[in-house]
């Protein structure tokens, strides 16, 4: 008994150096001083190198993959959130790391599409989730297919598979969680083929005036239900019951729906799957869920996207808490599992401008991700975390070390001499609360002294066209370094979870490199 307590004061007194004089205090400074010492950096370049050193590569078979995506996630929104987390915990945020910048392999990605240099959420999608380069707005077809062209989404040929089909194909398990609705354009990458990514319902159909024959158009929250990947996904969790039920019916929470086929999907769903099938429509149905005893999950908590994390929303899960229930419920397959988690209201708090929502949402993201990380083995589970597309935000000026990201700069124009906010968009909507004036000037691009135009009236702030980090943690995870082409990564991930239809690890290797825990 004695020994056992001498064990335990001995660990206590392990982990407090461990906290107190251990690598991690190096990213929880306080005070900014701190950061003018010329030891912090040298200790901070040999942890790095340590760091490297000490880290193989892991060659074992992916058995499960583990697909984050922020949407919009540019490279300053991971420097600003982590800024912001920093400023929220109360260190030196410009120190502090999100959960997936402690991965050791990252690589860039770049995002245009087919036809477009600035590239939307759908055509990305099938390019990050299928290999290939899709036409802008179009979800899951190749490039023969044009917007609106239903006919030619119906053609086989057409038709791109995105690597959960693949993963089915490997008699694997697939799912897939969001916080915008479940039929959004990233998700629908993964079991729908459209010719447009708005044609999220029937009535979606029916609205857009400029479909020469709807009734070639599959609506994507039909695909979602009926779809031979659709069908076969055992979790689904975000939002959008709205696509999924008749204007004559209203979800648990009594929002009405807006289809006009008067077909129920969700009672679709529950009533056609094998084995136990499960709805839930709140965060308290969701945890309450016996996931062992659960083989398909569906959880629709909203009538369209999921509420922002910082309007409070009542009764609704995290991202992180739907990322476990998924885990949950994917990881009783003795074969493994592809699943895709997305942050996607990072995109929608920058298209308004809002660029606090877009920072708390990407922290949100980073604990999903690090809920991940606690939940599976690195030996046996790749994780690769990346983004669609950027976004116009830019961390300006020469703020002082530690100000608030999220507020105005320390310093004023020195030109001016009025103050400005840290972050800035190129472009959105209402400028003029920012800009009053009786007009603006257009640029003269004349050369290398030309002007560019700043602060330009959208509807909606845009995307941008920047490459997008991927960080990658698990089996393969070296491969994802490097700058490639977006559609490389689903041949990536493939190749190191030994499926879909190109090359794989497993076609390589003798069955002695196989993973021994598997
Ligand atoms: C939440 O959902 C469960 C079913 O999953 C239900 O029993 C409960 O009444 C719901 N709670 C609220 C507040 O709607
Ligand atoms: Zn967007």
């Amino acid at each position: 008994m004695r020994v056992f307590w001498l064990t335990f004061l001995v660990q206590i007194a392990l982990c407090y150096c461990q906290y107190r004089y251990g690598p991690d205090r190096l990213w929880r400074i306080t005070n900014p001083n701190d950061l003018k010492s010329k030891e912090l950096w040298f200790h901070d370049g040999q942890r790095t190198l340590y760091d490297k050193l000490a880290t193989p590569p892991n060659q074992y078979v992916a058995k499960n993959i583990i697909f984050f995506l922020g949407d919009g996630m540019s490279v300053p929104t991971v420097t600003a959130s982590r800024i912001y987390e920093g400023q929220l915990r109360g260190i030196i945020g410009e120190r502090n790391r999100l959960s997936f910048e402690k991965f050791n392999y990252v690589g860039l990605s770049k995002t245009y599409c087919a036809d477009r240099q600035v590239p939307d959420s759908a055509c990305t999608a099938t390019a990050y989730l299928s290999g290939i380069k899709a036409n802008y707005v179009t979800v899951g077809v190749s490039a023969d297919v044009e917007v609106n062209q239903c006919a030619a989404a119906k053609l086989p040929e057409n038709r791109v598979s995105s690597i959960a089909s693949w993963a089915l194909r490997a008699r694997k398990s697939a799912g897939l969680v969001t916080t915008t609705r479940v039929t959004h354009a990233s998700p629908a990458g993964l079991y729908a083929h459209s010719a447009n990514r708005d044609f999220e319902s029937d009535a979606d159909i029916a609205a857009d005036t400029t479909v020469t024959n709807p009734a070639d158009c599959s609506d994507i929250a039909k695909q979602l239900i009926e779809g031979d990947i659709g069908k076969r996904l055992r979790v689904v969790l975000g939002g959008g019951t709205s696509k999924f039920l008749p204007t004559t019916s209203v979800d648990e929470n009594g929002n009405p729906g807006e289809r006009a086929d008067g077909r129920n999907l969700i009672n679709e769903w529950t009533s056609g799957k094998p084995g136990i099938s499960r709805y839930v429509y709140n965060r308290t149905g969701l945890l309450g869920t016996n996931l062992r005893r659960t083989d398909y999950l569906l959880g629709l908590f909203a009538p369209s996207h999921m509420p922002y994390s910082l309007d409070n929303p009542v009764n609704t899960p995290t991202l992180s808490e739907m990322t476990e229930a998924a885990i949950g419920v994917l990881s009783k397959d003795p074969n493994g599992f592809f699943l895709f988690v997305e942050g996607g209201r990072i995109d929608h708090a920058h298209h308004d401008t809002k660029a606090a929502k877009a920072l708390d949402e990407t922290v949100h993201f980073s604990n999903a991700v690090r809920r991940a990380l606690e939940l599976t083995n690195p030996w046996e589970t790749l994780i690769v975390v990346s983004a669609d597309h950027a976004h116009t935000m830019t961390i300006s000026g020469y703020p002082l070390i530690n100000n608030p990201i999220t507020g105005l700069n320390s310093e004023l124009s020195d030109v001016d001499g009025l103050p400005y906010a840290v972050l800035s968009y190129a472009n959105g909507p209402h400028p003029e609360l920012f800009y009053p004036s009786t007009g603006r000037i257009p640029p003269v691009l004349d050369g290398k002294d030309a002007l560019y135009p700043h602060p330009v009236p959208m509807t909606e702030e845009t995307h941008e066209g920047s490459d997008v980090a991927v960080y990658a943690n698990g089996p393969w995870a070296h491969l994802f370094t490097g700058v490639y082409e977006q559609s490389a990564l689903p041949h990536l991930m493939g190749y190191a979870a030994c499926i879909g239809p190109g090359i794989t690890f497993c076609d390589l290797q003798p069955k002695s490199r196989y993973n021994p825990l598997i």
